[in-house]
């Protein structure tokens, strides 16, 4: 499943290998620990159970898909996901709330639907679903399965109702830290847009963009849509830091001091308190949302050779997100008009980043993945357009 984690090796074109290191990938990561935590321990105390998982709804595409599944065999199940729509029961309970308990599976489960099938094709004998809810919404379910037919007694289906509770909160809490840490970053985006050093269509031109490279990148890398839309929403305060530098530098035309470099390579320690009262101090430090937004911030200025500021990194060393929307910021700041340079055509734009990718600056992959969406490169450049 694309949830889970890893590294692959990925060969550069200028034949520099970057470790293309799979980046957080969301609430999943961050609960799965936890998560899995509870169910070994409710396994441990309900010998009728076999198998926990939690499934998380997706309402844009109505998937099910499971992201923590623990079982006494310790094996996983794969490619465990469904479509709501393919189970009026399952849809009347995430409407509805209640509990579905199936006593016994082989003689009950008859359909011939995706989900009837896949039921039987697990072996169990009985089964207990537990919807659960964020804000009112509902946001997937918890499955307790048992190799046994009529295993979930009434006393059983008690606990459960409460160990559903807690895993239901556990989750709920995650959401409402992302929510808030998102509510903040909007703040933050809307201060960035306020200062005039860059056009806001750079900044959206640069999130689609981003969002294009790693869609493309999806499958290749095993990028998780929870990564595509965390780097889409913090693509736009890349340079957050920035708030802090005097107009007098950051719009200079003509070349700068090399005092002047070094504080536009340091940044503004404003920038910086900002970003840092975004992410907090407590719960929201810890979220890979917070790591994403940092690692953005931190790392689109390192290039893959070492030559890039502040701390020099090289390859493998510079977060996937980075290397992404340094790709972006590179084209769209040589594509776009700025008060010391004239613009650059798309095609001149996308041969000078292949240049920078053969001399090892910047990730021919995330380079390729962009030059081969010229079509929807262009039509950013329609729809965001500087005024
Ligand atoms: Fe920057
Ligand atoms: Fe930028």
């Amino acid at each position: 499943m694309a949830w889970s984690s890893g590294t692959s090796v990925k060969t550069l074109k200028a034949g520099v290998t970057v470790l293309a290191r799979h980046p957080a990938g969301g609430l999943a990561d961050d609960l799965s620990g936890r998560l899995r935590g509870l169910q070994d321990r409710m396994l441990a105390i309900a010998p009728t159970i076999d198998r926990i998982a939690c499934t998380r709804y997706d309402p844009t595409t109505d998937l099910l898909k499971t992201f923590v599944n623990s079982t006494r065999s310790g094996e996983a199940i794969a490619d465990d996901a469904c479509t709501l729509a393919t189970s009026s029961a399952l849809q009347a309970l995430a409407q509805g709330g209640g509990v579905r308990v199936i006593q016994d599976i082989p003689a009950t489960v008859q359909g011939t639907r995706e989900h009837s099938r896949w039921l039987r094709r697990q072996g169990y004998g009985s089964s207990l679903t537990v919807p659960m809810q964020d804000n009112s919404a509902f946001i997937g379910f918890i499955v307790y399965d048992s190799l046994q037919r009529n295993a979930f007694t009434a006393t059983l289906q008690r606990d459960l109702e409460l160990f559903s509770n807690l895993i239901n909160i556990t989750i709920s809490s995650v959401y409402a830290a992302v929510r808030s840490l998102r509510a903040s970053a909007a703040v933050a985006q809307d201060f960035v847009r306020l200062r005039d050093y860059e056009t806001g269509s750079h900044l959206d031109r640069v999130a689609h963009d981003c969002r294009l490279i790693a869609k493309n990148l999806a499958q290749p890398l095993g990028l998780r849509d929870a990564f595509i839309e965390q780097l889409f929403l913090y693509a736009t305060l890349h340079d957050i830091r920035k708030i802090g530098i005097p107009d007098a530098i950051l719009l200079k035309e003509g070349n700068l001091t090399p005092e002047e470099r070094q504080v536009i390579q340091t940044h503004g320690p404003l920038g910086l308190q900002i970003l840092e009262k975004v992410i907090g101090k407590h719960a929201l430090r810890d979220l890979p949302d917070s790591t994403l937004m940092r690692n953005i911030v931190d790392g689109h200025h390192e290039r893959l050779d070492g030559s890039g500021y502040p701390l020099g990194l090289r390859g493998e060393a510079i977060p996937l997100e980075a290397r992404i929307v340094a790709v972006a910021d590179v084209f769209d700041a040589s594509t776009c008009r700025r008060p010391y340079r004239q613009p650059q055509a798309i095609e001149a734009g996308l041969a000078e980043l292949e240049h920078q990718a053969a001399g090892g600056l910047v990730d021919s992959l995330v380079v390729a993945a962009l030059t081969r969406q010229r079509a929807d490169v262009e039509a950013i450049r329609q729809r965001f357009q500087d005024d």
